[in-house]
């Protein structure tokens, strides 16, 4: 059974197509990634599947109920869970608290979502800048509080947006071991990435979109052999040199 299904998905924003007909399923478990160059949708296309950007056509289902009129806060209660590519610590907050704030989602007591958001601040790594505030960090820690005050509302699928971006080779490698080892306590990730060795490392399977449209969707190794996706996306000369 997949967890998430895309039903000829289409957004315009006017005269924009920054969707159209992209339909795809993502099974539960594992992590799956969702590629395509600078404006293909991407970003859109987890707007629609959390709720914040109305589709204007077609529709999302999630766990068998179609959740294509859901607002965004419904469908963080069902279990969908989400990063902001452009990162936006609360600026008021510390890190522990805006953990926290993720934990009150399911439980009213504060002394267990206080304790609950320190397991996750170790297990992030980041129990050093509890009581810091978030726009204070660096931005590996940022990304890390990002994930880990998504992953705090206890998804059941969980979007990242190019949370590897801006990266050292060295950092990268510290967050996908961080992403592979939250896929494999059960959560679904789903992926956006142009950091190939982080998607090609984690991703069991690959969408690629461009100018909106679903071009590609296979294992990586059929993604970087693909000659539709290398023309979009990875550049004519890739692979040849
Ligand atoms: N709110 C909006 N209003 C108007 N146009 C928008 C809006 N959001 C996105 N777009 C346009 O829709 C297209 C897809 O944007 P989107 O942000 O989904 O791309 P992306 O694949 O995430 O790109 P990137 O890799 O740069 O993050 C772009 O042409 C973008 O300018
Ligand atoms: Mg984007």
């Amino acid at each position: 059974m997949s967890l998430l299904s895309l039903e000829a998905v289409g957004r315009n924003f006017g005269g924009l197509k920054a969707l159209q007909g992209v339909s795809f399923e993502v099974p539960e478990g594992g992590t799956f990634g969702v590629m395509g160059a600078n404006g293909a949708g991407k970003t859109t296309l987890f707007g629609v599947i959390s709720g914040f950007i109305k589709p204007s056509t077609g529709g999302v289902t999630f766990q068998d109920k179609d959740i294509t009129s859901l607002p965004p806060y419904k469908r963080c209660i069902a279990g969908i869970g989400r990063t902001f590519q452009i990162t936006k610590p609360f600026p008021e907050l510390t890190v522990r608290q805006t953990v926290r704030i993720g934990v009150l989602l399911r439980t009213k007591n504060m002394a267990e979502a206080t304790q609950k958001a320190d397991v996750i601040l170790e297990r992030f790594g980041l129990m050093a800048h509890a009581e810091r505030l978030g726009h204070q960090l660096a931005v590996m820690d940022r990304k890390r509080l990002e994930i880990a005050r998504a992953y705090a509302t206890a998804p059941k699928l969980l979007l990242l947006d190019e949370v590897a971006a801006g990266l050292r080779p060295a950092e990268v490698d510290k967050l996908v071991e961080l992403i592979d080892s939250v896929a494999s306590e059960g959560v679904t990730v789903l992926m956006i990435e142009h950091v190939l060795p982080a998607i090609f490392s984690l991703a069991k399977q690959v969408v690629v979109l461009d100018h909106g449209q679903l071009i590609a969707q296979g294992t990586p190794s059929e993604i970087l052999k693909n000659q539709h996706v290398i023309e979009a996306y990875l550049g004519a000369g890739y692979g040849t040199a």
